[in-house]
């Protein structure tokens, strides 16, 4: 009987703790460490330290959504969509920015520009291949 009554609390204890952990990632998803960045076409590839990337800068110097062709601010706990997902032809209207690498383009060498001391501006700095 005392370990009957023991148990439906032990076993909600190991679902508390098995969910816990979860729910953290979830509501906190940094997304990988590091990346190889590839465009649909998938001729180059660029790698991405992320996680490097993440100690400098805020979330929302990279990530946004948008609403009527405009840019909102990223948000905590915002879902992040690959850039792809607007930076296309059929949902971009700005033809400046109408694909991943126009799209990676503007933000990645742009900035490494302005941090040219420390940033890789050359071709090769990003891509591997
Ligand atoms: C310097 C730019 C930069 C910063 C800062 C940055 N990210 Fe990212 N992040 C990216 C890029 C680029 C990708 C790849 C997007 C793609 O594949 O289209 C990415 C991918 C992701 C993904 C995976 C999306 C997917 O579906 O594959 C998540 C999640 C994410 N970032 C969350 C964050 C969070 C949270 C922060 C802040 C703590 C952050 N990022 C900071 C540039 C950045
Ligand atoms: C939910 C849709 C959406 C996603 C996802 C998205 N963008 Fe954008 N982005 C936009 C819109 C809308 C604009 C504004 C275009 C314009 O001004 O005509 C924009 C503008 C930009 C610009 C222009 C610079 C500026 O500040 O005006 C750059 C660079 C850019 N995005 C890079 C990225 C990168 C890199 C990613 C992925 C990490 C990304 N975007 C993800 C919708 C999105
Ligand atoms: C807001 C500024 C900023 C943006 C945006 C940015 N970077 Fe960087 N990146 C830096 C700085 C600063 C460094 C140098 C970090 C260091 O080593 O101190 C760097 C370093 C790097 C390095 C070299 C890291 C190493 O360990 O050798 C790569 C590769 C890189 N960035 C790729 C990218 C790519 C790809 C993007 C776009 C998806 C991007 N970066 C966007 C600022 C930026
Ligand atoms: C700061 C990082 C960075 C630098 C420097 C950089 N690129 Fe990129 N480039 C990217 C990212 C990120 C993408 C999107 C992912 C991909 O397609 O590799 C991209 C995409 C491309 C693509 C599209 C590939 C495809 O499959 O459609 C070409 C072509 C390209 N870059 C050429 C260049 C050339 C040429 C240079 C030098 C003049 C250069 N890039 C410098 C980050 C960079």
């Amino acid at each position: 009987m005392f370990q009957k009554a023991l148990l439906l609390p032990a076993a909600l204890l190991v679902i508390i703790l098995l969910q816990g952990p979860a729910d953290i990632c979830r509501a906190a998803d940094t997304g990988p460490k590091n990346m190889e960045l590839k465009s649909p076409s998938g001729k180059r590839t660029a790698r991405f330290p992320h996680r490097k990337h993440q100690e400098l800068y805020q979330c929302r110097e990279c990530h946004h959504g948008s609403k009527d062709g405009k840019i909102t601010p990223y948000r905590e706990n915002m879902q992040v969509k690959k850039c792809v997902a607007c930076h296309n032809e059929n949902e971009m209207e700005n033809p400046r920015f109408n694909s991943f690498k126009l799209a990676a383009h503007g933000l990645c060498k742009v900035c490494h520009k302005k941090m040219k001391q420390t940033a890789p501006t050359k071709c090769s700095g990003c891509h591997i291949k």
